[in-house]
């Protein structure tokens, strides 16, 4: 947990909203009432004003085999349709519904129709490929329209997507096709990033590689290549060109309706093992949750907002909040390929400006780094379309939000900062801008309909001015319906510890009004630029080094990433007589880490240590490395079995 949030608790600062907001606003304090109400009609509403359904749902929710809920699970809907085809049909085929920008500065809009259009064709060529109904298809693709386009494509052949983000090594995606037993995969030659070329391709070929000659066990049936990135690539048997098959397939694809609890996607997200978990999501409950949340914590305009949210797709609010919330929503959004400082550090300003955004959605740590450059590089910028902001994934600092709110926002714009995970499918907390009034660093309240609770160990509630963890009291449309292939890890890492409370792992406090304000995780997960990663996965990929014996790896607080990876290792006896400097070793170990995981894995410091502070029954005890890597004073250690090794270790890391 951060220390400094201690302090944040007394912000005092509050902003409320204005009046011509507020009498413009989507939201209302009507919806929190008649949530409170009944809750479940409160969420059937939503269903079937916010969704098309080709069978209406007469049952809200089944929960009589808790944790796995059933949501609307005698409707039947198509999640497709509803994000393309019914905006065509009601005369909105010409709205906008990507402008999207390359790194390089070439651009490409896209009308819903034109999305349509694109989308049915894919359907085709998936189909053609053999994929129906369950079936499991990987994307590896960068910030193209294609990786909509196939995301959407899937969903309306009723087959499940698993998107692996561009970042994630060879290895990572041989685990995540294998776990899903994917039939397909969706990838590109390569994307720009940086300003240059970064190939996707050879991970994929090296991922089914490296799983040897399965034959007939072999899942992987194709690998479909789209043209970015124009560098070379190695051609196998599987592989096609998405252009041939696209060019070639039939423009008519008329979208089956499926059950509600059809599965959508599978995103796998860290947990406290080395192996991530398959994250299930389905249909309309999620869409349901996505379409309302998008609505109202964004007060969309469909007509008239532009709305930009930075996320890749590859994450979960990517999914949410770039694919399913706002194309549900018939909304007119920017999507761009590339990173926020290529070719210069105002990039992402100069895409506000063109296309003249209105909706901002992004990070805390990407606030903070521009905040590190100055406010002269966004003032160079007309920035006056924007009219909100939203941000999400780690606790926002209220110097950050402070800052966002002058710099970004023109002192008008309310900040909607959202809590949420990759379990809970969408927005959970959240101000309603034109209703609540905002607070710098609090994710405040739940939206309507849902339950949230802070509770002490015992799952008691802990009261206004205490803290303890955050759980969810009643299900929810878009929770998570289980981990793919595993639903006993489901059953431990959510609900044992209470039974019948889903514990999401973030430690929370209640102010003095009732606010929430997130602690971070409790949990050996960490948050890194709001990526979660997992202390015991980088620690395997760190011990399957030859030259590692031992590893313990925690989270520790940094300006700019909220949280940085730093590791401690042993080295082998035998390899630090061979091998070169200790500075090399390190460098060795973070890019054997990014080679296994990703480069987002890799961690800032690798500190190479004799011993490593373990209790009498060899549990590490990472609160205190912690303390040595957050440069602090090593707290308690009179559980350890050697008392001496802190000493030992705080002298070697300052050595350095
Ligand atoms: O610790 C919380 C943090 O991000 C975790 C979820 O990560 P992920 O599944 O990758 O999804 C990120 C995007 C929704 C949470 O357990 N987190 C997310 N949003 C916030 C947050 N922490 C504080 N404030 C937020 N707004």
């Amino acid at each position: 947990m951060n220390p400094q949030i201690d302090n944040l608790l007394h912000e005092s600062r509050k902003f409320a909203p204005s009046e011509e907001f507020s009498s413009n606003a989507v939201a209302t304090t009507a919806l929190y009432e008649e949530a409170k109400a009944d809750r479940l009609e409160f969420w059937a509403r939503q269903a079937r004003e916010l969704l098309h359904w080709e069978t209406p749902f007469t049952r809200t929710l089944d929960w009589s085999n808790p944790p796995f809920a059933k949501w609307f699970d005698d409707g039947k809907l198509n999640v497709a349709y509803n994000c393309l085809d019914r905006h065509v049909d009601a005369g909105n085929g010409d709205r906008v519904a990507f402008h999207w920008e390359g790194e390089q500065g070439d651009s490409r809009t896209l009308t819903y129709a034109e999305l349509t259009a694109e989308v049915k064709k894919a359907a085709n060529v998936l189909a053609g490929l053999g994929i129906g109904q369950g079936d499991r298809v990987a994307i590896y693709l960068p910030m193209i329209p294609e990786a909509v386009i196939s995301m959407l494509a899937v969903a309306r052949l009723g087959a499940v997507h698993s998107v692996i983000f561009g970042g994630f090594s060879a290895d990572s995606i041989r685990s995540r096709v294998d776990d899903a037993s994917a039939k397909l995969v969706i990838t590109a030659d390569g994307g720009w990033r940086k300003g240059k070329v970064s190939a996707l391709k050879p991970a994929v070929d090296a991922a089914l590689e490296a799983r040897g000659d399965l034959g007939p066990q072999d899942s992987v049936t194709h690998v479909l290549v789209v043209k970015r990135g124009e560098n070379e690539v190695e051609w196998t048997d599987r592989d096609l060109w998405w252009h041939e098959e696209m060019a070639k397939a039939e423009p008519e694809h008329e979208a089956e309706a499926f059950e509600a609890e059809n599965p959508l996607f599978i995103l796998y997200t860290s947990g406290t093992t080395g192996k991530p978990k398959g994250i299930l999501h389905t249909s309309g409950g999620y869409l349901t949750q996505c379409a309302f949340t998008h609505k109202v914590v964004f007060d969309l305009k469909p007509e008239s907002d532009v709305y930009w949210c930075t996320a890749d797709v590859g994450w979960i609010t990517g999914h949410s909040y770039v694919v399913y919330g706002p194309l549900a929503n018939g909304a007119t959004q920017v999507l761009y390929e590339g990173t926020p400082d290529t070719p210069h550090p105002g990039r992402w300003w100069e895409i506000i400006e063109k296309y003249k955004v209105t909706t901002f959605y992004t990070a805390p740590t990407a606030i903070r780094s521009f905040m590190k450059l100055g406010r002269k590089i966004p003032k160079q910028f007309d920035l006056s379309s924007i009219r909100l902001l939203g941000s999400v994934g780690e606790p926002i600092n209220p110097e950050a939000w402070m800052w966002y709110r002058k710099v970004i926002g023109a002192k008008a714009a309310p900040i909607v900062d959202t809590w949420w995970q990759t379990e809970t499918g969408a927005i959970m907390i959240s101000a309603l801008p034109g209703v609540t009034e905002t607070k710098p660093g609090s994710a405040q309240v739940p939206i309507p309909g849902i339950s949230i609770d802070v509770v002490d160990d015992d799952g008691t509630h802990v009261g206004t001015g205490n803290g303890g963890l955050l759980v969810v009291t009643e299900p929810w449309p878009s929770m998570l319906r289980g981990i793919w292939g595993d639903p006993e890890r489901y059953k431990e890492t959510y609900w044992d510890k209470f039974g019948d409370k889903y514990f999401a792992g973030d430690g929370a406090r209640l102010d003095h009004d009732g606010d929430i304000w997130l602690l971070g995780r409790v949990d050996d997960v960490m948050n890194v630029s709001g990526h979660r990663l997992s202390t015991a996965e980088i620690e395997s990929a760190l011990v399957a080094h030859p030259f590692t014996a031992e590893a313990a790896v925690v989270g520790a607080a940094d300006d700019t990433t909220g949280q940085a990876v730093v590791a401690f290792v042993i080295i082998k006896e035998s390899m630090l007589e061979e091998s070169a400097a200790v500075e090399d070793i390190a460098a060795v170990l973070r890019g054997h880490v990014g080679e296994q995981i990703g480069p987002i894995a890799r961690p800032r410091d690798v500190f190479v240590v004799n011993e490593l502070p373990k209790t009498r029954s060899g549990k590490i005890m990472r609160r205190l490395l912690r303390d040595v890597a957050e440069g602090r004073d090593v707290g308690d250690t009179t559980t350890l079995a050697d008392t001496t090794v802190m000493q030992i270790i705080t002298g070697q890391v300052t050595a350095k």
